[in-house]
């Protein structure tokens, strides 16, 4: 993990003929550009997304958008920021991260081996990782943790170092933690939050699909980062977080996902939207 201190929307499915293959030639070309294989991705929503860039961007095709990328190194950064789907927010479906607080801390903490550790894998603004550090903060039965916090868009892991929510994000903040662990409210309604929470919390590059995995973890939360993605890129994902958590840890995914063959993988259930890797 490397530290860090959204047309022409017509089409519904893959393309055929020659559009997959300027749809295949493009993904190739970025691979070896900067190393995004957007091949893992799932075709019909991707193209959607690089056709609108492209025409956004005053392109007509993806042959000429991608030589332009080659050519310009801010026009490929600021493609990669906008091929990433961001969005996020504090305690995003609230009623999950209740579950969390009130059953799955306690219990991974109480067979925790010392400092507790969670990652948020895909933590896109950083939303998701400060929510775990409120809720690690509190909990009585945590005595210290650390948070890996990783994404493979680096424009979003400088917003998240800085810490700053909008109103919106801040929605299913329930007064008393705004007053807790947040600032004063700016003109637009949004906050900082507590710096305290930002010195738990390691925020670094990670692309889940390449890059090597934070090892020991008590707790993986991946929620609304792989249904961007194919089947087959999907198990690959989830074998590796069962790697990556200690025994008796476990995984918590977003709350329209699933995680398919996971008893085949070796998961057990261990509530909707969690899985746990078996004691031994
Ligand atoms: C919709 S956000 C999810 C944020 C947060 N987990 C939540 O549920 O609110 C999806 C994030 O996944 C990240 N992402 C997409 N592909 C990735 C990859 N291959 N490796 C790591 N992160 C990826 C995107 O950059 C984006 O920030």
């Amino acid at each position: 993990m490397n530290p860090v201190m959204a047309t022409s929307g017509l089409q519904t499915g893959a393309s055929t003929g020659a559009a997959q293959d300027e749809y295949e030639r493009f993904c190739a070309g970025i691979e070896r550009l900067c190393g995004v294989a957007l091949a893992h991705y799932r075709q019909g929503q991707m193209e959607r997304r690089l056709r609108t860039f492209a025409a956004r961007s005053g392109f007509h095709d993806l042959d000429s958008y991608l030589e332009a990328l080659k050519k310009d190194p801010s026009a490929l950064e600021s493609f990669q920021d906008r091929m990433t789907i961001n969005v996020s927010e504090l305690f995003r479906n609230p009623e999950r991260f209740k579950e969390l607080e009130r059953d799955v801390i306690p219990r991974l903490a109480s067979a925790s081996s010392g400092r507790f550790k969670a990652w948020s894998a895909g933590c896109s603004y950083g939303a998701e990782a400060y929510t775990v550090a409120i809720l690690l903060s509190e909990a009585r039965e945590v005595s210290s943790f650390q948070i890996d916090a990783t994404d493979i868009d680096k424009g979003v892991l400088q917003r998240a170092v800085e810490g700053r929510f909008s109103q919106q994000d801040l929605r299913n903040v329930s007064p008393d933690r705004l007053r807790r662990w947040f600032g004063d409210q700016d003109d637009d309604g949004g906050r900082a939050a507590d710096r305290s929470l930002a010195s738990s919390i390691r925020f670094g590059e990670l692309n889940l699909l390449s890059d090597r995995y934070p090892q020991g973890c008590d707790l993986i939360l991946c929620r609304n980062v792989v249904i961007y993605f194919k089947d087959d890129a999907k198990d690959l994902i989830y074998r590796r977080f069962f790697e990556a958590l200690r025994p008796g840890g476990l995984l918590f995914v977003g709350s329209t996902e699933r995680v398919a063959n996971a008893a085949e993988m070796g998961w057990e259930k261990a509530g909707t939207f969690f899985y746990g890797k078996p004691e031994s």
